[in-house]
């Protein structure tokens, strides 16, 4: 039995502190242990991976792949949702009840809002969600609580920045479930007014005690800040390309932008960036996004071995 206090993941809600606390010791394990030797302990030996994507993805299926390999498990993979039998009118719920004889666990990204919740009702092997259109991306918030707990060696008490598509953004919905948890955060959240953060998700921050303030400034706001997540403005949920033409350059990150902030700022973007962030602050030490994605692997190393048990 899974140490870990759910079976599928598909909302970040479902994460409570103890998973945390499981899943960060076992990341700096695998982070602090040759791959090779990770290989020789094959902690997912005889276990096959099938990632089902029907959406676009770099780091979150490579990085998923990459994990069950280098756990000495098998994968078997669905790039382009599309190209399988959902075209010729299959329903998810089918795939899923098939794909449950095949692997042992799934990963599916989907671009209809509760798709993966409603398919991991009719898969019966644990369902992992990496992305359901605007809703929710809770491995994405794992990475990047996992990046701030190691950069700041704490998940509360910190004056945390989001800034970007805070309406469609899902990997930024799922990380406001984990640390509005964490006693004394303050979220200060920046956007363009027609990419706020919906009410009910304001709610709940307030509800959890958590202070949060709201503008579309962003010079103003950096000085406070202990950590800033940026994220892209999400083309693809937008219905009206003009609506996208006026948002799309609101916000531009570049050297001017971080000198406003404290020296021991960090910023986080879960990538792939656009526009948002200036590639002239790459190197500076405030810059974390790189390390925030090769972060990625291990924490989802963790998930696979404490899920698939
Ligand atoms: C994010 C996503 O797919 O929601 N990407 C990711 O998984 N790293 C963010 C984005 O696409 O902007």
């Amino acid at each position: 039995m899974s140490k870990l206090s759910f079976r599928n993941l598909i909302d970040a809600n479902q994460i409570n502190e103890n998973d945390l606390n499981l899943l960060f010791a076992l990341t700096n394990q695998y982070r602090n242990t040759n791959h090779r030797q990770i290989i020789k302990n094959g902690d997912c030996y005889g276990y096959l991976l099938a990632t089902l994507f029907f959406e676009p993805s770099t780091r979150t299926r490579f990085s998923f792949e990459t994990a069950m390999q280098r756990l000495a498990g098998q994968i078997i993979t669905l790039e382009q949702g599309m190209s399988s039998s959902i075209k010729k009118g299959e329903t998810l719920e089918d795939m899923g009840r098939i794909i449950s004889n095949y692997a042992d666990i799934i990963v599916m990204r989907h671009p209809q809002i509760g798709s993966v919740a409603n398919f991991a009702k009719y898969a019966t092997i644990p369902v992992i969600n990496a992305g359901d259109g605007s809703n929710q991306h809770p491995t994405q918030a794992l990475v990047d609580s996992y990046t701030i707990f190691t950069e700041k060696n704490r998940l509360d008490n910190l004056k945390i920045g989001l800034v970007g598509d805070l309406k469609y953004g899902r990997a930024n919905h799922s990380l406001l479930s984990i640390l509005s948890k964490y006693s004394s955060n303050q979220f200060t959240l920046i956007s363009h007014p027609s990419l706020a953060l919906n009410d009910s998700q304001k709610l709940e921050l307030t509800n959890y005690g958590c202070k949060i303030y709201e503008t579309a400034d962003l010079d103003p706001a950096m000085a406070d800040l202990d950590v800033l997540i940026v994220s892209r403005i999400q083309q693809e949920r937008f219905s009206d390309p003009e609506e996208y033409a006026k948002v799309k350059d609101s916000y531009h990150i570049n050297k001017k932008t971080v000198s406003k902030g404290k020296p021991e700022l960090i910023i986080l973007h879960g990538l792939p960036r656009v526009n948002e962030i200036d590639p002239e602050i790459d190197n500076m030490p405030q810059a974390k996004y790189f390390k925030q994605a090769e972060y990625g692997l291990y924490v989802r190393m963790a998930l696979l071995s404490l899920m698939i048990k």
